[in-house]
C-alpha cells in the first residue's frame, strides 16, 4: 500500500483530504505541532497522527522517510512578512531538501489563486507574495531533480491554487454570517472584490486525483481550482445573511466602505486579541480579483465537476 506524508492535515481542507485518501487506499501520516489538533482525523482507519515540530528539517526528515509522496496544506491567512515567509517559503524549502533526501517523488502542493510564479514581487500581499515564492520552490525542486537530461528521474509535481473555499466549518461564510447575528449592518471594504467560491470536498477531490496520477501521466502542473459561479464580496456577505436565516433570511444591510475605513478598521482589529477579521494584508489580496485566469487547467480536467454554492452553503450555515 502507498504511504503518503501530510503536512497540514488536521486543518478545514486537510480533514477532507485525509478521508478521502483513506477512501481512496492510501496509508496516511499526518504531522501536526500539536497532537490535540488532530482529534476529527485520528479516527480515521490506517491514519497515524505523528506530533513534531514541522520547522525542524531533521525532524522532518526522520518522519518523510519510507513514503511515496507528501502533500502540503500548511498556511496562514494573517502575520508579518517574516511569518509568512517561514510558512510559506522556508518551510516549503525544507520540505523539498526532505524529498529529495528520502527519494520522496510525488508532490501536490495547495498554493491559492492569484500566486504568481512568473513574477512574486508583482503579488499584492504578503500573503500572495509568499504563496507565489513557495510555489517557485516546488517547481525548482522539479527542475533540479530532472537536471539537465530530459529523461532524468521522474519527479510529479501538482500546484493547486483554489480561490475561497467554502463548506461545513469553512472561515468565510460562517463568519460573516455570525457577524450578522450580532451586528445591524456590515461595513465593508472591498465590496466589489470578485471570488470564485470552491466547494471544499471538490479541491480535497483534486488533491487526491492529482496524487493518484503517476508521474508520468499529465496531472502534473498548475491547477486552478474554482466554483462555478463568480461572485463580489458584498454578494458573498449578503449571501451569508440570508442563506443562514438573519433577519427573516434577509440578512443585514451590507455597506460598502472606502478602502482607508476598511484600513482603519483593520487596524483596530490588529490591536485586540486573537485572528483578525480582516487584516491590512487581505485588504491588499483583495486589490487583484481571486477568479480563474483561464490559463492553466481546472476541476474538470481532473474529472471533478464543481458544485455551486447555494444549496450547499446552505444546508450548513442554516445548521
Ligand atoms: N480556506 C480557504 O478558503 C483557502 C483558500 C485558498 C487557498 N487555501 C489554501 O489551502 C490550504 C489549506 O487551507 P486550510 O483552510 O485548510 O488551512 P487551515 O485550516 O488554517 O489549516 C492549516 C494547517 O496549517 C498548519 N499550520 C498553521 N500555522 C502553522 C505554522 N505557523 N507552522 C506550521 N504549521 C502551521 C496547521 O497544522 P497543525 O496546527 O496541525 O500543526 C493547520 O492544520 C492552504 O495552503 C491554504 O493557503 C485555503
Amino acid at each position: 500500500m502507498k504511504q503518503v506524508f501530510v503536512v497540514g492535515g488536521t486543518g478545514f481542507v486537510g480533514r477532507h483530504v485525509c478521508e478521502k485518501l483513506i477512501r481512496a487506499g492510501w496509508q496516511v501520516t499526518v504531522a501536526t505541532r500539536r497532537r490535540s489538533q488532530a482529534r476529527d482525523i485520528m479516527v480515521l482507519p490506517g491514519l497515524t497522527v505523528l506530533e513534531l515540530d514541522v520547522h525542524d528539517e531533521g525532524a522532518l526528515n526522520a518522519a518523510l522517510a519510507g513514503h511515496d509522496a507528501l502533500i502540503n496544506l500548511v498556511a496562514i491567512l494573517h502575520g508579518t512578512a517574516t511569518e509568512f515567509e517561514r510558512v510559506h517559503v522556508a518551510l516549503p524549502q525544507k520540505l523539498a531538501r526532505a524529498c529529495t533526501a528520502q527519494g520522496v517523488a510525488h508532490v501536490v502542493h495547495v498554493s491559492a489563486l492569484g500566486a504568481n510564479v512568473s513574477a512574486p514581487d508583482a503579488a499584492p500581499s504578503n500573503y500572495l507574495r509568499s504563496k507565489s515564492q513557495g510555489e517557485a520552490v516546488w517547481l525548482a525542486w522539479a527542475q533540479a531533480a530532472k537536471g539537465s537530461d530530459p529523461a532524468g528521474p521522474a519527479v510529479a509535481l501538482s500546484l493547486l491554487r483554489p480561490s475561497v473555499i467554502f463548506g461545513v466549518g469553512d472561515r468565510f461564510l460562517n463568519l460573516f454570517a455570525r457577524l450578522q447575528k450580532i451586528m445591524p449592518l456590515v461595513p465593508l471594504a472591498g465590496a466589489n472584490a470578485r471570488f470564485q467560491p470552491v466547494w471544499v470536498e471538490d479541491v480535497a477531490a483534486a488533491v487526491v486525483a492529482t496524487l493518484t496520477a503517476s508521474a508520468s501521466q499529465a496531472q502534473s502542473g498548475i491547477y486552478e481550482l474554482v466554483g462555478p459561479e463568480v461572485f463580489s464580496l458584498k454578494q458573498l456577505v449578503r449571501l451569508s445573511g440570508q442563506l443562514s436565516g438573519v433577519f427573516a433570511g434577509w440578512g443585514r444591510p451590507v455597506v460598502a466602505v472606502p478602502l482607508w475605513a476598511g484600513r482603519l478598521q483593520a487596524s483596530l482589529m490588529a490591536l485586540m486579541p486573537g485572528e483578525p477579521l480582516m487584516s491590512q494584508d487581505n485588504l491588499d489580496s483583495m486589490r487583484i480579483d481571486n477568479v480563474a485566469s483561464g490559463q492553466h487547467p481546472g476541476l474538470k480536467d481532473l474529472g471533478i465537476q464543481p458544485a455551486t454554492l447555494q444549496a450547499i452553503a446552505q444546508d450548513y450555515l442554516r445548521a
